[in-house]
C-alpha cells in the first residue's frame, strides 16, 4: 500500500506535493513525509496521523526546494511512528517506497556487519543503505540503483532523491504500480494517475520491472534487463478536482447514496434500453456457450460481489463457477484447463493479491476479463477484456457503491451467459433485464429506510457481538453486512449461512447478541424463518430485513423489521446491500469512529 509522489518542479514543491498526497492517501494514513533538496541538501518533514499533521509541520517549518518525494504510509514493517514515517534518508539519499522488501532481514545483517547504524524498523531504509553504500563506492545514481534493484525480493514502487542532484530523481517498480507524468519543463513521479491529476494528464504507465531516471528534461527508462525502452505516452482521464463530499458528513454517506444514479450509468452500460436485453460493451474473451466453468477470484467485498456472481451464473446460465479469495488462490497451484475463462473483480484495480491471481491465470492460458472501477489501473492493463463499473471514485475505505456496481456487471453478465448457453429463453431474458432496470429506483425507496436504521444504530452500537445470517442470493450479503459493521465501527461481527447456525454459531446466541437476518420472502423463507425461532428460543433480538409479506410471515419474533419493496429475486441482492451499507454506516457514525478511513484499513491494498 502507501502512496508516493515525486515532483522536478520550477517552484518550491512541498506543497503540491502535499496536495498529491491527499489524492493518495485512500492508499494509507497513518503517517506522511515529504523529503525535498534545499539548495542540494536533503530536508525532510514527517509527521505521524493524517496529512494534515505533515500539513501543520510543514507551516511550521517551509522547505522550499524545488526537486522533492512525498510519501502516505499504512505500515507494514514498524509501528506508525514519526521515526518509522518516509522518506527515509541517509547522507545521500532519500527515499520512498511502497511495498515490501521480502528479504530485508538478510540485508540489514549484511548491512550491519558493514557497520550500518539503523535509525528505523522499516524495510525502506535498508534500500537507502544500499543505495548509499553503492554510490559511496563511487557508482553514479543510476548504476547504484541498478546495482540496488538487483539485490531486492518482493514488490514495490520507489522514488529516490540524491544528494547534491537538483535535476535528478529516479524511479523503479517492481509489483507495485508507478506512474510518470510529462510536466511543461517538470516531471513527476505518482503510485497513480489520480495524485499527478493536478499537474498533468500526459501520464506513462511503467511496466513490471521498469526503472527510470527523470530530470525536468525528459526521461530515460529501463526494463528489469537494464535495456533502455520506451513506453508510451497516454492521456489520463483521471479528473483534476479533488471529489467532495457535497452535503453529506462523509464520504461513505455520498458514496451510499449515489448509488440509484451509478447504478444507471453501469447498467446503461449493458443494457440496450430499447429492446430491453443485454448488449455487452465487448465479446467476453471465451466462448460463453462453450465453458466447462468459470474461475472467479477477488478480494474483500469485490470477492462476496463475486460469490453472488457465482450463485446467478450457476442458476441463470448453468455455468459451474470456482471462487476463491485471491490470497488463498495464487498460492493453490489451482490445475486450470487452458482456453477456460479467468474473471477477477476490483474496485481499485491495484490489489495485490487479485493481481498475481491474474497472472497466474494468465500464465497458465486462461483469458481475463475483469470488472474493474478504476480504468488505468495495473489489472485492467493487463486483462484481456475490461468491464467497467461506472462508479465513479470511491473515495471512502468502506467499499458501497464499487459493490452494488460490481452486482450490476455480474448479473448482466449472468444474463449473456444463460442466453448464449440457451439456458434463458428471450422473455427470460427481457424479464431478467426489466428487473434490473427497476433497481436504482428500488434503492432510492430501500434509502428511505434510514431513520429507522439510525435508530436501531443506536442499540447495535452497545453490542459486543453482531451475527448476520443470509441464505442463496442474500448469504454474501450477510457476509458484506458483517465485514461493513466490523471494518467502520470495530464491533465483531460474523455473517453465516443461516443454515450453517445450528452447527456452531448458534452457541454465541444470547439477548446481548443482535442477530441481523437478511430474508425477503422467497422460497426459502420459512427454512429462515424456523431458524430465526431457534434464536427467539435463546432470547437474541432479531433485526429482519424482509419484504411486506415477509414481515406478516415473521409476525412479532423480530425486535425490529425493516421492510423493503417487493422486487424479483434474482435483483434482491443489489437492494439487500442498501440497508447493510446504512446498519454498518450509521452504527459507526454514533460510536464516533473515523467512518472514511478507519483504523488499519487502506483504500488500495498493494501489499500480500
Ligand atoms: C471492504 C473493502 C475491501 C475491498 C478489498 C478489495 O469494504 O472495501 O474488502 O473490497 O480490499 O479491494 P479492491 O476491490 O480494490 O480489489
Amino acid at each position: 500500500m502507501c502512496g508516493i509522489v515525486g515532483i522536478l518542479g520550477k517552484q518550491p514543491v512541498a506543497f503540491d506535493i502535499v496536495e498529491a498526497l491527499r489524492r493518495l492517501e485512500y492508499r494509507g494514513y497513518d503517517s506522511a513525509g515529504v523529503a525535498t533538496l534545499e539548495a542540494g541538501h536533503l530536508e525532510r518533514r514527517r509527521a505521524e496521523g493524517k496529512l494534515r499533521n505533515l500539513e501543520a509541520r510543514l507551516r511550521a517549518s517551509p522547505l522550499a526546494g524545488h526537486s522533492g518525494i512525498g510519501h502516505t504510509r499504512w505500515a507494514t514493517h514498524g509501528a506508525p511512528t514519526e521515526d518509522n514515517a518516509h522518506p527515509h534518508a541517509t547522507d545521500r539519499v532519500a527515499i520512498v517506497h511502497n511495498g515490501i522488501i521480502e528479504n530485508f532481514r538478510e540485508l540489514k545483517q549484511e548491512l550491519a556487519a558493514d557497520g550500518v547504524a539503523f535509525a528505523t524498523q522499516t524495510d525502506t531504509e535498508i534500500v537507502a543503505h544500499l543505495l548509499t553504500r553503492e554510490l559511496k563506492s563511487g557508482r553514479t545514481p543510476a548504476d547504484a540503483v541498478r546495482a540496488t534493484l538487483g539485490r531486492l525480493q518482493g514488490a514495490f514502487a520507489l522514488a529516490i532523491l540524491f544528494e547534491g542532484e537538483d535535476d535528478l530523481m529516479i524511479g523503479a517498480r517492481r509489483g507495485s504500480p508507478l506512474a510518470v507524468g510529462h510536466g511543461d519543463g517538470e516531471m513527476y513521479l505518482g503510485s497513480d494517475a489520480i495524485a499527478l491529476a493536478p499537474f498533468t494528464d500526459r501520464v506513462t504507465y511503467l511496466e513490471d520491472g521498469d526503472w527510470v531516471v527523470l530530470s525536468r528534461g525528459g526521461v530515460q527508462i529501463f526494463d528489469a534487463a537494464g535495456n533502455r525502452v520506451t513506453r508510451p505516452i497516454s492521456r489520463s482521464l483521471a479528473s483534476s478536482l479533488l471529489v467532495d463530499k457535497g452535503n453529506h458528513r462523509h464520504f461513505m454517506a455520498k458514496e451510499i447514496y449515489e448509488q440509484p444514479e451509478v447504478l444507471s450509468h453501469t447498467l446503461a452500460h449493458y443494457i440496450d434500453m430499447a429492446s430491453g436485453t443485454i448488449r455487452l460493451p465487448e465479446a467476453v474473451p471465451a466462448d460463453l456457450a462453450a465453458l466447462k466453468r468459470v474461475t472467479v477470484s477477488a478480494c474483500g467485498t469485490a470477492y462476496l460481489a463475486g460469490l453472488v456472481g457465482k450463485y446467478w451464473m450457476e442458476k441463470y446460465a448453468r455455468l459451474p463457477v470456482d471462487i476463491d479469495v485471491a490470497s488463498e488462490f495464487r498460492y493453490r497451484e489451482v490445475p486450470l484447463d487452458p482456453g477456460g475463462l479467468a474473471l477477477f473483480i476490483s474496485q481499485s484495480g491495484e490489489t495485490a493479491d487479485t493481481l498475481a491471481s491474474l497472472r497466474y491465470c494468465a500464465q497458465n492460458g486462461q483469458r481475463i476479463l475483469s470488472i474493474v472501477n478504476v480504468q488505468e489501473s495495473s489489472i485492467a492493463r493487463e486483462s484481456d477484456v475490461v468491464f467497467p463499473t461506472l462508479g465513479g471514485p470511491e473515495i471512502g475505505v468502506a467499499s458501497t457503491k464499487a459493490f452494488t456496481c460490481q452486482l450490476a456487471v455480474l448479473a448482466c453478465l449472468a444474463i449473456a451467459a444463460g442466453r448464449q448457453r440457451g439456458v434463458l429463453g428471450e422473455d427470460d431474458e427481457r424479464k431478467l433485464v426489466r428487473s434490473l432496470i427497476e433497481v436504482p429506483r428500488l434503492v432510492g425507496q430501500a434509502l428511505k429506510l434510514e431513520p429507522q436504521i439510525e435508530d436501531l444504530a443506536r442499540d447495535l452500537s452497545r453490542a459486543r457481538d453482531v451475527l448476520y445470517l443470509g441464505r442463496g442470493l442474500n448469504y454474501p450479503i450477510a457476509l458484506e453486512g458483517a465485514l461493513k459493521l466490523k471494518e467502520i465501527s470495530y464491533i465483531h461481527a460474523e455473517g453465516y449461512a443461516a443454515g450453517e447456525l445450528k452447527h456452531g454459531p448458534i452457541a454465541l446466541v444470547d439477548e446481548n447478541v443482535p442477530v441481523i437476518v437478511v430474508a425477503p420472502s422467497d422460497r426459502l423463507f420459512d427454512k429462515t424463518v424456523s431458524n430465526m425461532q431457534e434464536v427467539a428460543a435463546r432470547g437474541g433480538r432479531i433485526i429482519l430485513l424482509t419484504d411486506a409479506a415477509g414481515a406478516e410471515a415473521a409476525g412479532d419474533q423480530p425486535f425490529a423489521t425493516l421492510v423493503l419493496p417487493e422486487m424479483y429475486q434474482f435483483v434482491q441482492p443489489l437492494l439487500y446491500a442498501i440497508p447493510v451499507q446504512l446498519i454498518a454506516y450509521h452504527t459507526a457514525v454514533f460510536m464516533g469512529t473515523d467512518v472514511d478511513q478507519p483504523r488499519n484499513l487502506a483504500k488500495s491494498v498493494t501489499v500480500e
